[in-house]
């Protein structure tokens, strides 16, 4: 087995999930504004390092995303974030992109940037203690979109990416999101995503990315936040795991979900339903953001001293999504 194929595994074996704590300072300003706690460096490390230093770090968390800022803070007990987490048994990673702009040639829609520079990042946060690394490109379903221009730069973008990140032996995410935003149908859904997947393959094979040493987060196949038609959990499942048995190479170790604004028990719930009808070879687990921090952040927003009682309510998400990642989750489970 390969050093990166090894790496992959490590993050997703026995139901360990990953904790995407990468949101950018303008993202994470507007969580905190939320739950009116201010936004400064000293809060925003603050509720990271409860969560790193947490229980279910050892048992159910496997990798952790971190942005910029966070993997060179260090913590109040003078411990460098990486060191935090690789101590609790999981590997730190980083978020690589620097963003979204307008896609020229098609305005409304957006290209990844970050491209520029990044062989020379990569080596700085490699150095810094990163293993594996996430890049997301996102696309949005109505009438005319996505159009072709933007399914297939951001495609040559997420490959030309995880080609860089290899060389410098780390493990790319990569993740194409389609948004759930809009009134389109689970149909379109599902249709635009296995297109986008499809297109992201293509890419990364004409790159020559070995396709053992990464981990795909997609989104899960889903109607639009604004569409009123009724899907069950079930066939959320069902249709999620169509999509990726058909345009997911069987080489792939693992496929790691998004949580994309689905609540904290429905993201929890469709990853048990897709983990029970399983018949792939693929590890399917969770890189949740949301899904995964939203009960914490409130939680410790009423006392940001409350280092247990956070971590407590961090613990329990956590290890719910574990038993998911397994098919081993039931509603009676949660608190
Ligand atoms: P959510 O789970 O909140 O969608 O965040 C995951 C992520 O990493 C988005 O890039």
């Amino acid at each position: 087995m390969s050093e990166l194929n090894n790496i992959a595994i490590k993050i997703l074996e026995n139901g360990k999930g990953i904790l995407a704590a990468d949101e950018s300072t303008g993202t994470m300003t507007k969580r905190l504004d939320g739950v009116n706690v201010p936004s400064t460096p000293e809060n925003r490390l603050l509720f990271r390092e409860t969560l790193f230093g947490s229980l279910s770090m050892k048992k159910c968390i496997g990798g952790v995303i971190l942005y910029d800022e966070t993997i060179k803070q260090t913590t109040t007990k003078k411990n460098k974030i990486p060191e935090l987490i690789s101590k609790m048994g999981s590997l730190p990673g980083i978020k690589v992109d620097t963003g979204t702009k307008a896609l020229a040639g098609s305005l409304e829609e957006k290209i990844t940037e970050g491209l520029d520079g990044l062989r020379e990042r990569l080596k700085e946060y490699n150095e810094l203690g990163a293993k594996f690394t996430k890049w997301r490109g996102v696309y949005n379903i109505s009438k005319n979109y996505p159009s072709k221009l933007s399914v297939h730069s951001n495609a040559h973008a997420l490959a030309r990416y995880s080609a860089l990140v290899q060389e410098c032996n780390m493990v790319p995410i990569v993740e194409p999101e389609v948004l759930m935003d809009g009134d389109h149908s689970v149909k379109q859904c599902l249709e635009v995503t296995s297109e986008v997947i499809k297109k992201c393959f293509d890419e990364l094979i004409a790159h020559k990315v070995d396709l053992k040493g990464m981990i795909l987060k997609p989104n899960m196949i889903l109607a639009g936040n604004k569409s009123r038609e009724k899907v069950s959990n079930e066939q959320i499942a069902k249709l999620t795991l169509e999509c990726l048995q058909s345009s997911v190479p069987s080489e792939v170790p693992g496929i790691a979900f998004l949580s994309g604004g689905q609540s904290e028990i429905e993201a929890t719930e469709n990853l048990n339903l897709i983990n029970k009808h399983n018949n792939t070879n693929f590890i399917m687990s969770y890189s949740y953001g949301r899904a995964l921090q939203q009960s914490a952040l409130k939680h410790w927003s009423k006392d940001i001293q409350d280092i247990e009682g956070t971590q407590k309510v961090f613990n329990h998400r956590a290890e719910m999504n574990t038993l998911a990642a397994q098919g081993k989750w039931s509603k009676d489970l949660e608190i």
